[in-house]
């Protein structure tokens, strides 16, 4: 056996990660900064040592990338698992170490006693300085081995870490952030919801007390999974810190027969020493060159026009032609019709899995809309909502077996509805023959929002084994092979809003519905929620309607643009309700939005810190030549002037010429102080230093301000 190296160092462009081998299995010695040539391994070593203590074992087990019952680790172990033997106490050893390439390394260490395997697989990205990790347990013993939990590796943090900021929400409010203290003992969120939840988002931020926006440690860790989910982080009471993340396993759910292997979803971390605004970057910019299909990327992301908030289930072919044509008209570029095509779908209770397009209200099929849609200059996209089965539908009348269900257990009643067990390959074979007809029948369909709207109480497959993990792995696979067939369609991922929202299912889909939520107000906060992980452009973001739907608030046409400007921009609303000064300003944000989505898209976003009365960002080119700063007022300001607007991540060297360029006419309590500023040159320094002073307006009014090099 070759010799095993006594450490593994990756680095990238702003952090390094060091792994000790020298421990009996592999764990993480450092993590951050990128260390300069001054500083060694051995100096790390030895600051780290740690001194015997009273009423303690000698030396503490390590935390180690899977920590381990067999290693007398007291806190939470990274693998659980058991034969009704010895497998639980499995301990292990390193024995080979494979350095695939400069930036990704495997550690396999085998439990020669309890014949099981476990590799860890690093790789730290480059450019991004996001490391993604995962574990992979292999059974190599005769005898069944069940998997509890195999956590992705588990990421030890320094002890000056003392905040997690968490991310929970509900349907309409997803992505709020929720800041505690760091505490002995574990903070615990769990998914049982079967898809990646509004509520419980797999993801958390850890961070010291002085960290902001722009300054200070943090560390962010994603887990790209679409099922249930596990998030731990603990504080033990000998003082060390780490978080572990992993798929939250039902009892039963899974069992390794000899030869076989378990791989846990990828672990995503990232680090920064500048603030949370540069460790979101990094996650954008991993997006980007990782997960973000070239084609997608590469193509203006089209304006949509989604019909759900305008028509909800009363289609009708004259009114969706009109809608079209009057869309157009405003600079819509794709139409998406949304729920209520199919046969029997005339409201929530009725028609799912009955993908056949409904011939009572299109006779002639989707064929003389997608045509007409296609000839005002439009995209055409379609809604279905694959996994799921109405009871009153012809295909859960054929076939009741179908649904996930748990014997002798009512079903809790959720939209009337229920989950289709995709572990079952019949239920497979019948989605991908339904959708590909479709997607043959109708070769102009270039998008499908892929819905999923209730969540699965009762996890049971036609076997009765609890079902969410193979669900999960079934339902990415059916999105690939209907995209190796039809490469050009673009897929959506939606459930009820930012029901799935992750880097799994984003592995496999090109944007999402960020939130059902089109109330401009709560969405400045969903949006900044979801910008921790996600970039601008895979975050669906619509003008809604005048009154929200969901909130009952009145909020202007001017601030609902400015929302949805900095998204992936659409409107979903009734287009007939629009007023002429609407019609207008709907039209000037939409060639604004086409005009900057490059730079929307692709730029740097710097979030400034948050403040009760505004949600201010901007988006910089990374070279700093160009720059769009938003301003949001939410509430009423406290002092008589809004407080100066400081244009952060602009380049102090460089001059800008600044300009307001939304709302086209701004209501103010008098001559306005932006007259002094407009189109006038100033340096980056006191752009950023110094601030400008805001005007005095009516709160719950949204400004944007292009910053150009001169
Ligand atoms: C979910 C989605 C909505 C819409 C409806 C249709 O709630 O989030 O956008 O598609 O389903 O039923």
């Amino acid at each position: 056996m070759s010799q095993l190296p006594s450490f593994v160092q990756l680095n990238s462009r702003k952090a390094s990660l060091i792994v000790d081998c020298l421990t009996k299995t592999p764990s993480i010695l450092y993590w951050g900064k990128v260390l300069s040539v001054a500083s060694s391994v051995e100096m790390i070593r030895h600051l780290s040592t740690r001194q015997e203590v009273k009423c303690a074992v000698v030396v503490e087990a390590p935390i180690s990338l899977s920590p381990l019952n067999g290693q007398g680790f007291t806190g939470a172990p990274g693998i659980e698992i058991n034969n009704h033997d010895n497998a639980w106490s499995l301990g292990g050893e390193l024995t080979k170490v494979n350095q695939c390439n400069e930036q990704t390394v495997e550690f396999v260490s085998v439990d020669q006693i309890r014949k099981i395997e476990v590799v860890h697989t690093l790789h730290l990205d480059k450019q991004s300085s996001v490391l993604t990790a995962s574990t992979r347990i292999v059974n190599l013993a005769v005898k069944p081995l069940d998997v509890h939990w195999c956590a992705a590796p588990t990421i030890p943090v320094p002890d000056s870490i003392n905040k997690i900021l968490s991310f929970e929400g509900r349907w309409s409010n997803e992505f709020l952030r929720n800041e505690v203290d760091l505490f002995m003992g574990s903070f615990l969120r769990e998914n049982r919801k079967g898809k990646t939840s509004h509520d419980n988002f797999p993801g958390v931020v850890l961070h010291d007390d002085k960290t902001d926006e722009h300054s200070g440690n943090c560390y962010g860790f994603h887990l790209g999974w679409s099922g249930n989910h596990r998030t731990r982080v603990e504080h033990l009471p000998e003082g060390r810190n780490y978080a572990q993340l992993g798929e939250l396993l039902m009892p039963g759910e899974l069992t390794l027969g000899h030869g076989e292997s378990y791989q846990s979803p990828n672990l995503y971390v990232s680090f920064s020493d500048s603030g949370l605004s540069e460790l979101s970057q990094n996650f954008h910019q991993f997006v980007r060159s990782n997960l973000l299909r070239p084609e997608v990327k590469n193509k203006p992301r089209p304006i949509h026009f989604n019909t759900w908030e305008g028509l909800y289930f009363d289609h009708d072919m004259d009114t969706l032609k009109s809608l079209a044509q009057q869309v157009s008209q405003l600079g819509v570029e794709r139409f998406v019709l949304d729920d209520g095509w199919f046969n029997g779908r005339r409201g929530d209770a009725a028609g799912l899995g009955d993908w056949y397009v409904d011939k009572d209200i299109y006779p002639d099929g989707l064929g003389p809309l997608i045509d007409h849609v296609n000839d005002q200059g439009l995209e055409f996209g379609l809604w279905f909502e694959p996994e799921m089965v109405n009871p009153d539908s012809d295909l859960y009348r054929k076939h009741p077996e179908w649904a996930l269900a748990t014997e002798g257990n009512e079903q809790l009643e959720f939209r009337n509805q229920l989950v289709l067990d995709l572990t079952n390959s019949a239920v497979i074979d019948y989605l991908f023959k339904v959708i590909d007809d479709i997607l043959i029948e109708y070769p102009k369909i270039m998008y499908i929002k892929w819905d999923n709207n209730r969540d699965y109480n009762h996890p049971g497959n036609l076997l009765g084994r609890p079902a969410i993990h193979q669900q999960t792995l079934a339902f990415y696979k059916l999105v690939e092979s209907l995209k190796a067939k039809h490469p050009h369609v673009e897929i959506e991922s939606c459930a009820s809003g930012g029901g799935r929202v992750d880097y799994g299912v984003l592995s496999h889909t090109d944007r999402v519905w960020t939130s059902d939520s089109n109330d401009a107000l709560d969405r400045l906060s969903i949006q900044r929620g979801c910008s921790f992980f996600f970039p601008a452009e895979v975050m669906g973001a619509h003008v809604g309607p005048r009154d929200c739907h969901i909130t009952g608030r009145h909020i202007s046409i001017e601030m609902r643009a400015a929302v949805s400007f900095f998204g992936h921009m659409g409107i979903e609303m009734d287009p007939r309700e629009l007023t002429d000064h609407e019609i207008t300003a709907l039209s000037e944000i939409i060639s604004l939005h086409k005009k900057h989505r490059q730079l929307i898209h692709s730029g740097d976003l710097v979030r400034m810190n948050e403040n009760k009365f505004s949600v201010d960002f901007g988006i910089v080119k990374q070279d700093k030549s160009h720059a769009l700063f938003a301003y949001n007022s939410v509430n009423e300001v406290k002092r008589t002037n809004p407080d100066k607007y400081r244009f952060i991540g602009l380049d102090d060297d460089k001059s800008y010429q600044l300009n307001l360029i939304w709302p086209t006419d701004l209501k103010e309590f008098s001559p306005s102080v932006l007259a002094k500023v407009e189109g006038q040159t100033f340096s980056g320094e006191v752009l950023k230093q110094f601030g400008m002073q805001l005007p005095a307006f009516f709160p719950q009014t949204s400004l944007i301000f292009e910053l150009k090099q001169v």
